[in-house]
């Protein structure tokens, strides 16, 4: 197995952008009528060949180098948010470096697809801190900028160090994991107990879990796990890991389900018109956020 260090450019960067991974995730959860919205699914691509090679790829490496002790290096690294501190407006222009031509669907940047899902929030009359939630839950992929590989970043979380689900996407290409055969990682339970709560397990490494660590101390508890657990599909749309759940990750989990189709189905073409809506948004940073974000 080469080692994650010696990656070659098309082991780090496997996706022509990180929407493919998001696209992918449309085509899987086709279900735009659970919200406001006339759109057709079809409408939210136009890829002539769908990167579904790329998106393969993609998860081979996922699946392969998410190991746990990965992420337990990972989590040394980045949450001691000591590489930048930044104030909110300047991290989304930051975060906006990885605008990507590639995306036919509607050439919107990163925080265009931010704005498209809280407005789409507000619009149906949520709280401010749901508001809020949609306007960061992507924040965290600026990892890409710290150098991380993109399957370092973005993709479907799963938990590491116990057995994995088959309701994961591309379960086979787990087999590479060196997790996968070894004895204190691959049962049904692995390093955890039953019921110990997801707030002790360790998710792969990704977007996700960066974000929530970022916003912790600033938002409500149901809005913590719409942005940590967004994109653990295998939970919060395919039921998977009841064995790891305690009461309260059952009973936030309507708030995690509540927020999904806000991030998949609020794409838009039309960019929102941000010179309205910046005095919102201000008070609502202001209300919520520090002055300077830490990363
Ligand atoms: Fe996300
Ligand atoms: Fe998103």
């Amino acid at each position: 197995m080469t080692p994650v260090n010696k990656l070659t450019e098309a082991e780090i960067n496997p996706l022509q952008s990180l929407d493919e991974w998001e696209d992918d995730v449309l085509e899987r959860y086709p279900d735009p009528e659970s919200i406001a919205t006339s759109r057709k699914t079809e409408e939210y691509r136009n890829y002539e060949t769908p990167g579904r090679d790329t998106v393969k790829e993609f998860y081979r490496l996922n699946h392969t180098y998410q190991t746990y002790d990965f992420v337990q290096e990972k989590k040394n690294d980045y949450l001691k948010f000591d590489k930048k501190e930044m104030p909110v407006w300047d991290a989304f222009q930051f975060l906006n470096q990885l605008v990507d031509d590639s995306d036919p669907d509607t050439d919107l940047d990163q925080f265009q697809h931010l704005l498209q899902t809280s407005e789409a929030i507000r619009a149906d009359g949520h709280p401010d801190w749901m508001v809020m939630v949609g306007l960061m839950h992507d924040m965290g992929k600026v990892l890409c900028l710290f150098g991380e590989p993109q399957w370092a970043v973005v993709g479907d979380t799963f938990p590491v160090g116990c057995a994995y689900s088959n309701k994961i996407v591309y379960p086979e290409f787990f087999s590479n994991n060196p997790d996968y055969s070894d004895e204190r990682y691959n049962t049904k339970y692995g390093v955890y107990t039953h019921g110990c709560g997801l707030r002790n397990v360790d998710m792969s490494w990704g977007h996700d879990e960066y974000v929530y660590q970022m916003m912790k101390n600033h938002l409500p508890e149901s809005g913590l796990y719409m942005l940590r657990y967004h994109s653990f599909y295998a939970w919060h749309r395919e039921g998977e890991y009841d064995h790891l759940l305690d009461d309260h990750d059952r009973e936030m989990l309507k708030w995690v389900k509540l927020f999904n189709p806000y991030d998949l189905y609020s794409k838009n073409p039309t960019p929102p018109d941000w010179s309205k809506l910046r005095p919102y948004y201000q008070e609502l940073a202001d209300k919520y956020l520090p002055a300077k974000l830490r990363f």
